[in-house]
């Protein structure tokens, strides 16, 4: 599983356009490294410094495994992406509590801000952007923002607090909202109303990730340029955090053990679409992050369907070049 010399090294071959990333957990950053120093100049933490890992008690934080990742970045001269400050989920109950009744506002934010300043503190100008807020609005009807505990006790405005509680933390970093469906045209407007209201509000933003975590069948070319080109509108940095193409429908059922040679042709196809888009894009497009390495480990075997098997990624499950990197790095 050694990587060849050869092989064009992704982020160099995108140098003059955006940094390439990996989302990794510890055991990757020793069982993918050498695709991982080859091919990628960005990292990701695919966990560990969410809420739940660097503070599952109140007081209690636990930075080994996102120092292990912060470490291995640094020895390899390569930048992180902070994942992520304020989210619905993997976020631990005692955030939104009080000796077993809902926290108030004030208690809530008094966390978040003891909580966003530690981190940062213990990083540093080492992680030079944030997805300060991950996933806020909401996916069905007519309502902007997801019913949520941070909506719940803080009110509306705890997005634009969130921002401002990180710049005050880190006045360096550049401080992202982060979602998926963000190119669906009813949730990128949705999501467009919120970034303008919060640049209208002064809100110290820098930038939009597009999670992009995408399928071959479902797919609209005009949809990532018309969502990059409005977000871009409001003077943000677009920077795709969570790049994968799943080989599968949504719901699909499968028991495959191997792509068949229509999902690799309709995947080469894609990836080489969503690259061309981005490079084309790169006075505004500034990284662009695959969530995972290579096919042996990814998410999406586990979602949303436990245990159907997907190659979603760039490399196979031997760690060995794809056709779609191929077509990725022929430009
Ligand atoms: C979302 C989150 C990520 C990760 C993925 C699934 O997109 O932003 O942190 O949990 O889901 O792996």
């Amino acid at each position: 599983m050694t990587s060849d010399i050869r092989t064009p090294s992704l982020w160099q071959r995108h140098r003059n356009h955006f940094s390439v990333g990996a989302a990794v957990t510890p055991a990757t950053i020793k069982t993918h490294r050498e695709l991982l120093t080859q091919h990628f100049n960005s990292l990701t933490c695919e966990n560990h410094m969410k809420p739940s890992i660097l503070q599952p008690i109140e007081g209690e934080y636990s930075f080994e495994a996102a120092d292990a990742i912060v470490d291995f970045a640094k020895e390899h001269s390569m930048l992180i992406r902070g994942h992520t400050l304020v989210w619905h989920n993997q976020t631990p109950d005692w955030f939104f509590l009080d000796g077993g009744l809902a926290a108030d506002k004030a208690l809530l934010l008094d966390r978040l801000k003891n909580h966003t300043k530690t981190v940062i503190d213990r990083y540093g100008q080492q992680i030079y952007c944030w997805d300060v807020v991950n996933e806020a609005v909401e996916d069905q009807g007519d309502v902007c923002l997801r019913d949520s505990k941070w909506l719940k006790i803080v009110g509306k405005d705890f997005i634009k607090i969130a921002f401002e509680i990180a710049r005050e933390a880190d006045p360096k970093a550049k401080l992202f909202y982060n979602d998926y469906n963000a190119v669906v045209p009813k949730k990128r407007d949705k999501i467009f109303g919120l970034l303008k209201d919060l640049k209208e509000k002064d809100t110290p933003i820098d930038g939009m990730g597009i999670q992009g975590h995408w399928d071959i069948y479902n797919f609209s070319e005009d949809d990532i340029r018309k969502a990059i080109e409005m977000y871009a509108s409001l003077g943000l940095e677009i920077h795709i955090t969570e790049l994968d193409v799943s080989v599968h429908d949504w719901m699909e059922p499968s028991s495959l053990k191997k792509p068949t040679a229509k999902m690799i042709d309709l995947q080469e196809k894609k990836y080489d679409e969503i690259f061309t888009i981005f490079r084309e894009y790169s006075e505004v497009v500034k990284s662009v992050t695959l969530w995972g390495v290579a096919d042996d480990i990814t998410w999406l075997d586990g979602f949303p369907i436990r245990g159907r098997k997907n190659w979603p990624l760039l490399f196979d499950e031997d760690h060995q070049p794809k056709e779609s990197f191929w077509r990725v790095v022929d430009f």
